[in-house]
């Protein structure tokens, strides 16, 4: 795909993030508070800076993991088709669980995801979004926590890519395209 040119605006600042960041890593700390261990686990790529921050705010016991689930490639259109292209290292039967995600769009992903992990039977099993677009979602899923709700508009940073672009912006921009295309 030709890359289209287009400028990026600023949208959620890297200080607005961080004290979500902070409120949300209390919530999260309140409703687990007692477990043994909480295993945390990011949805690569895009949670990646975002589950950075979050666990260095979370004064529990945790484990770290990841799974890799994908629908969008290098396309900006779900194919509404998850593919789980990594999954956890670990068992998470009988455990407490926190699924984070960067930004939840159609839903497909979280849902997909979701079903999956309930189905190793965890103990409670929760789940964390940066960011939330209500108003394209195409199945009846939420995740229990969010950090912004946004407007239907494409986003890049703070682990968002554009085709693979821009993962590295410490705040959450709006894309704007400038040319043809
Ligand atoms: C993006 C994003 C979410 C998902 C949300 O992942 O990180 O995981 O899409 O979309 P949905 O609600 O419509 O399913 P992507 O497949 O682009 O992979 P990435 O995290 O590696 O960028």
């Amino acid at each position: 795909m030709p890359q289209r040119e287009y400028v990026i605006e600023p949208m959620i600042s890297a200080k607005a993030i961080a004290a979500r960041v902070e409120e949300l890593a209390g919530e999260i700390e309140r409703h687990f508070a007692g477990t043994g261990k909480l295993v945390v686990v990011g949805l690569l790529r895009g949670s990646f800076v975002f589950i950075a921050d979050l666990v260095r705010e979370i004064g529990l016991n945790i484990e770290v993991d990841f799974l890799e689930a994908s629908s969008y490639g290098d396309s900006t259109e779900s194919s509404r088709e998850v593919r789980i292209l990594k999954d956890l290292r670990g068992e998470i039967g009988g455990r407490d669980v926190l699924v984070v995600e960067d930004i939840v769009d159609t839903g497909y992903t979280l849902q997909h995801v979701v079903g999956l992990l309930r189905s190793r039977k965890p103990r409670r099993l929760e789940t964390i979004a940066l960011l939330d677009k209500p108003s394209r979602r195409e199945v009846d899923i939420r995740a229990t926590w969010t950090g912004f709700e946004i407007p239907d508009e494409f986003v890049v940073g703070y682990g968002i890519d554009f085709a693979q672009r821009n993962r590295n912006l410490p705040y959450i921009g709006k894309v704007r395209f400038t040319g043809e295309g």
